[in-house]
Order: C-alpha cells, then sequence, then structure tokens
C-alpha cells in the first residue's frame, strides 16, 4: 500500500464478505424448497428467495468493485483519492440503499424483472450512488501523475456499467420491448463492461504478483478489450431468440456469442503466459492461485459453459432451465466473485500489515470453495438434463417434472456446503487481518 487513501477499499470489502454470507443463506432456502422442503414459504416465498440471492450477488460484487477500485487507482494514477469522506459517505448510502432494497423484497416492493427486481424510487438514489463513487474514482485518475493503460481500463469498466444500467429503467408497456432492453443491463453488463473491469483487477494483479514488465501485461489486455467487445456486443442476440424478437437475431446471435469464449480464453491464456514468464517469488501465493484461479474457472463457466447452450437449436430446450442456473453460478462464481478474492487476498496483507497468506485456512478456503462449487455446477447441470428430458421432451407438467428432481438438489445440499465451509474459513481469515493501518504504507509489493 502507496497512500493512506487506498486503506478505504477495506469498508467495501468488508461489505462484500457480510452479503456473501448473506446470499449463501438465501441460496439454501432455495435448494431446500427445490428438494421439497419449503417450510419457509409463508415468510420467505421461493421468488423472494431468489431476488434476494441475485440481488445480493450484484451488491456484493459492485462492492468489490468499488473497493478494488479504491484501492487500484490511486496507486497506478501515484496520488491520493480526491476525498475520502465521500467515499465513506458513498460507502455507507451504498449499503443502505442495498440493505432496503432487499428488505423491500420480503414485503413486495419490487419490480419482478430478473436480476432488476430493486424497485424505481430506489434505482435513482443508486443512480446519485454510483455518480458519486465515479466522479471519485475519474477525479483522481485525472489528476494523478499517470493514467495507465490498466487504470484506464479498469475505469472505462466501472463507467459503462453506471451507463448500461440505465436502459434498466425506461418504462416500457410492451413484455418483447422491455425484455429486449433488460439485457443490455444483463448480458452487456457480465459478457461486456464487467469482463472490462475483471481485465483491469487481473492486469493489475499480474503486473504485482509476477514482476513482468507493465508494456506486455497492458498489450494483451487490449487484445482482451478487443475480443470482448467484437463479440459480446452482438452475442446480446443469445437472449432475442425467443422473446418476439426479429428472426435475423437467431443468426446474428448464434454466431457473435459462439465466438465469446474466445475473450476468456484469451484471459486464461494471458494469465498463465504472464505466470510463466515472471519471477515466481512474491510472497503472497494464495493471492497467485486465486489470480490464475480466475482466469480457468471463468473461461469453464463463461466461456465453455456458456457455448453449452449458446446456439439457438440447443437454447430452444434450455432456455430458463436449471441448465441456465448451472452456468449462471460457474461463471459468476469463476468470473466475477473470483476477482474480487482475488484483489481480496492480495490487497489485505498490504492494508493491515497481516501476513496471513500462509496459514492452512487461506488453501482450505482455495479448494474446498472451489471443488464445493464445481460439484453445486454438476448438480445443477444433472437436474437441468433431467428438466428438459421431462419437461420439454416427454411433456411433463412443470411442478410434477420439478417433483423428480429433488435428489439432485441433495447433491447440491451437499457440495454447497463444502462451498460454504470454504467461504466461511475465507471471510473469518478476512476479519483476522483486522483494520487497515497506516503503519502498512511501507510494504508496497
Ligand atoms: C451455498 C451456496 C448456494 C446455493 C445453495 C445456491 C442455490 C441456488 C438456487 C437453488 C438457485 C435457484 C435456481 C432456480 O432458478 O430454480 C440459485 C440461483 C442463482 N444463484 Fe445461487 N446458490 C449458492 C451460491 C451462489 C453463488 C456464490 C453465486 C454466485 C457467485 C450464485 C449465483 C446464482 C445465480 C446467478 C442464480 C440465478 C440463476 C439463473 O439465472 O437461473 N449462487 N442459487
Ligand atoms: C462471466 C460471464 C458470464 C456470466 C456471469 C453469465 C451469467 C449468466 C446468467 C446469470 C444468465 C441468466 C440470465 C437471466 O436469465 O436473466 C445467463 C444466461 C445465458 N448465458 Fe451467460 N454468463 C456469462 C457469459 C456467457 C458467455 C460467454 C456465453 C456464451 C458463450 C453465455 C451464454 C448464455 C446464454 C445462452 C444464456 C441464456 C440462457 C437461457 O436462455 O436461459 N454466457 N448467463
Ligand atoms: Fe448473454
Amino acid at each position: 500500500m502507496k497512500y493512506k487513501s487506498q486503506k478505504v477499499a477495506y469498508m467495501f470489502f468488508a461489505l462484500s464478505m457480510v452479503l456473501l454470507l448473506l446470499q449463501i443463506v438465501y441460496g439454501f432456502i432455495m435448494a431446500f424448497a427445490h428438494a421439497g422442503y419449503d417450510g419457509l414459504h409463508e415468510i420467505i416465498a421461493f421468488n423472494t428467495a431468489t431476488a434476494t440471492h441475485k440481488n445480493l450477488l450484484v451488491v456484493w460484487l459492485l462492492s468489490g468493485f468499488m473497493g478494488a477500485a479504491y484501492y487500484i487507482i490511486p496507486e497506478e494514477a501515484q496520488r491520493e483519492l480526491v476525498s475520502v469522506k465521500l467515499a465513506l459517505i458513498q460507502f455507507w448510502s451504498l449499503a443502505i440503499v442495498g440493505v432496503v432494497a432487499v428488505a423491500g423484497f420480503h414485503v413486495g416492493w419490487w419490480e419482478g424483472r430478473k436480476f432488476l427486481e430493486i424497485p424505481r424510487a430506489l434505482d435513482y438514489l443508486v443512480v446519485v450512488n454510483v455518480l458519486l463513487f465515479l466522479g471519485i474514482i475519474l477525479v483522481t485518475l485525472f489528476k494523478g501523475k499517470e493514467k495507465t493503460t490498466t487504470a484506464m481500463v479498469l475505469a472505462m469498466g466501472l463507467f459503462f456499467a453506471a451507463l448500461l444500467y440505465l436502459p434498466g429503467m425506461i418504462w416500457f408497456d410492451n413484455q418483447s420491448m422491455d425484455s429486449f432492453f433488460r439485457w443490455w443491463v444483463v448480458h452487456l453488463w457480465v459478457e461486456g463492461v464487467w469482463e472490462l473491469i475483471m481485465g483491469g483487477i487481473l492486469a493489475f494483479l499480474l503486473i504485482k504478483l509476477t514482476g513482468v514488465d507493465r508494456e506486455l501485461i497492458e498489450k494483451w489486455l487490449y487484445v482482451i478489450v478487443g475480443l470482448t467487445f467484437l463479440s459480446g456486443i452482438l452475442g446480446t442476440g443469445h437472449h432475442y431468440y425467443y422473446i418476439g424478437a426479429p428472426k435475423y437475431w437467431l443468426m446474428i446471435g448464434g454466431i457473435f456469442s459462439a465466438l465469446e469464449p474466445l475473450a476468456f480464453l484469451g484471459m486464461a491464456l494471458f494469465a498463465f503466459a504472464m505466470y510463466r514468464k515472471g519471477e515466481k517469488n512474491h510472497p503472497n501465493k494464495i493471492a497467485l492461485y486465486w489470480t490464475l484461479g480466475t482466469a480457468i474457472m471463468s473461461f469453464a463457466g463463461a466461456g465453455l459453459l456458456g457455448i453449452a447452450h449458446t446456439i439457438p437449436q440447443v437454447n430452444m430446450w434450455t432456455h430458463g432451465t436449471l441448465i441456465t442456473a448451472m452456468h449462471g453460478h460457474l461463471a459468476f462464481w469463476g468470473a466475477y466473485a473470483m476477482i474480487v478474492f482475488s484483489i481480496i487476498s492480495y490487497s489485505m496483507p498490504l492494508m493491515t500489515g497481516r501476513k496471513l497468506y500462509d496459514k492452512p485456512g487461506a488453501h482450505y478456503a482455495f479448494w474446498l470453495s472451489n471443488i464445493g462449487m464445481i460439484g453445486m455446477t454438476t448438480a445443477f447441470a444433472a437436474a437441468g438434463v433431467a428438466q428438459v428430458y421431462l419437461e420439454r421432451k416427454v411433456g411433463l407438467d412443470f411442478m410434477v417434472s420439478q417433483n423428480a428432481l429433488h435428489v439432485h438438489f441433495w447433491v447440491l445440499i451437499g457440495a454447497a456446503t463444502l462451498f460454504t465451509i470454504g467461504i466461511l474459513y475465507y471471510v473469518v481469515n478476512f476479519f483476522k487481518h483486522g483494520m487497515p493501518t497506516d503503519e502498512a504504507l511501507i510494504d508496497n509489493k
């Protein structure tokens, strides 16, 4: 850590950890409901649980990205953040809006559009919050000594992520139109601008952890940005096949979305090439595990499991089934959860001066969470294939086929337990670092 103001990242990371734990609770509620035990139905019905599970995910990831930006931007720009006070105001308002939104779902205050359930009134507060965040980050960057490619890609990703929140706020009476623009947010986030955020954080970590020249790492970053835009923008078409959009989207969506894994493959090759070239003497090995792990798991979850159902001929069977949940879990975990874990694992010892990366718990966290998540993904896959067969080939009613899937959800619960133990190790390790301190300023690796 070079600058005192970087410490503000800690607050965002801590919020991420707490909301992640809460997200997992709702995951279990749904998993038990799928296994036939929906005892909480009167208080937390499935629709409430699913909205809460997904929105908590989005908020903790965004909080993690914001923390990452508050840590990375000063170091790259070579100056303190323009205002720590404003960053703290932004933090508390984010936490309050997030908690109010999620509490609202429990009393029916929501919009009911998957991932964009937050009611309109709160959307405006989200916009104000994000504008404040961007203001702090961008002014710091432009007042700074350096404008590195890494920082610019990260800032660009954050800026466009904010901009792309807006299409989700346009009101339509027409279901197809509403769906069309909902994907500008959901798809263009995870398969577009969030990839830039991920690429920026990945580049920063690889520069620090491998010691390879910045010029080389940043050249790769251009390739990744290029591949992301080339495939991801028109790739949006893979959501337009069967929603009432014109027919040409079948072709456009099929072709361009099938190219999307290239960007993730690029990131994986990039990370491993840099690792091989690098010095391998950075003491924080666990941060490197998470970083390289992100590169592999994002390719598996987003790239491979994405392409598995992106062709119209396949998607017409799998659309909206547990096959989607299979892909959704490993993609979100591998790309965005793991990159947040990477930057936290890298920065916490530097912010607090406590080097807990050698503790066995840090390794258990990595292995158990990843093995658990692969198990969960496999359980979703088995359930999804069975669902497609029973519901769409055999023609059983939705709930009749769901009843045949209970066994897969017991497997899911087993794997999710392993996953959760891993996460608990991670969170305990996180809080054991204690609060950040100015004494940690000297150590700058
Ligand atoms: C103990 C851990 C977890 C359990 C038991 C769990 C379980 C579930 C269940 C049962 C669903 C509903 C599937 C359906 O639509 O019927 C779901 C949805 C979802 N979960 Fe989780 N989850 C867990 C952790 C996570 C994590 C860590 C992430 C992200 C990194 C995540 C991301 C998602 C997403 C994106 C969806 C929506 C899937 C879709 O679009 O179909 N979950 N989860
Ligand atoms: C890290 C990147 C990615 C994440 C986090 C992610 C996550 C998700 C989630 C949560 C959904 C469900 C959305 C909803 O129903 O509202 C979804 C749907 C989908 N994703 Fe991804 N995805 C990623 C990358 C990809 C890639 C690269 C491809 C293609 C190669 C892909 C193909 C698809 C398809 C075809 C659907 C629609 C499934 C359906 O029709 O139900 N995804 N993704
Ligand atoms: Fe997509």
